[in-house]
């Protein structure tokens, strides 16, 4: 089907761009008309490809590496988008990594590579490319459900996604006045690399598990959750702003015991 070209003159910085969720939002932005500015950290060829993808689109696409657990490459990768455009329309915040273990297990390196990367990154990229950022600009944050539940493992994760949501709200009530929105999307099991790197050999098991405890019966894709980012992008969501959509096919609406009963009582 065509799609709408609403976001046609702007541009998108997506940061985990590479691959996944981010590869996903940056493919399906370029094809609402923007131009695309693909991050990545280490999976160069990858990123590539997307760039390529988004110029077979028709649209301008530029390349950025930074380890956002950095400050300095945050800055780099700043000024360097500042070098291909000086407007910035949607910033979405998609990069992550984390190690999955028990809070007893975490270690202060641990703690520092994804409270650098998720909350540090976050928050030294909004400051450093607002300037760029007018009126109808977007900020969407890639959060996840282990904000609202208790996922195994995923403690470290799940706490800086609920830093990054506290953070969206702020960001929200203080740049309202500049009519900039900011929101995140919580998807629920997405398939990634990073779904299976969390379920690890279990991952046939795992998504089969998870479909059948979906309302509609199927984990997600990076096309589920891009889908929702473009509506936020869109003109038509200047409304919403401090919000968390879920994007789980309805993985949260049951209660385990009741997970394999019918909705009858
Ligand atoms: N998959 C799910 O089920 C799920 C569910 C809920 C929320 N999410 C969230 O959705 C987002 C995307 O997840 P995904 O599953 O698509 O992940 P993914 O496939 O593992 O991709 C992770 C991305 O983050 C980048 N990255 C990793 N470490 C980085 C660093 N130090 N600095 C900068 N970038 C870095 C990677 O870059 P390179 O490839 O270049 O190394 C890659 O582009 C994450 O925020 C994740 O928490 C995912």
């Amino acid at each position: 089907m065509e799609q709408s070209q609403e976001l046609r003159g702007k541009w998108a910085l997506v940061t985990g761009a590479s691959r996944g969720i981010g590869a996903g939002c940056a493919l399906a932005l370029a094809a609402r008309g923007a131009d695309i500015a693909v991050h990545y950290h280490r999976q160069r060829d990858a990123a590539e490809q997307i760039v390529a993808e988004v110029g077979a689109m028709g649209r301008r696409a530029a390349l950025l590496q930074a380890d956002l657990a950095q400050p300095q490459e945050v800055t780099a990768m700043a000024e360097a988008f500042q070098r291909v455009s000086p407007q910035l329309d949607v910033l979405v915040l998609a990069a992550a990594a984390t190690a999955f273990k028990r809070v007893e297990e975490i270690r202060p390196h641990h703690l520092a590579k994804t409270y650098n990367l998720v909350v540090g990154g976050m928050v030294q990229l909004v400051q450093e490319v607002l300037p760029s950022i007018g009126p109808g600009g977007r900020v969407i944050a890639i959060s996840g459900q282990g904000t609202d539940f208790t996922l195994p493992g995923y403690a470290l994760l799940g706490s800086a996604k609920g830093a990054m949501e506290v953070l969206v709200r702020y960001l929200a009530r203080e740049l309202g006045g500049r009519q900039i929105t900011a929101n995140c999307i919580s998807p629920g099991v997405v398939d990634t690399d990073s779904a299976r790197f969390y379920a690890q050999d279990t991952y046939p098991e795992f998504v089969a598990r998870v479909a059948a405890a979906t309302a509609v019966g199927r984990i997600g894709t990076a096309a589920d959750v891009a889908a929702a980012v473009c509506f936020l992008a869109s003109p038509q969501a200047g409304y919403i702003t401090g919000q968390v959509l879920v994007v789980d096919g309805g993985l949260g609406l049951s209660s385990l015991p009741f997970m394999n009963q019918d909705t009858s009582p």
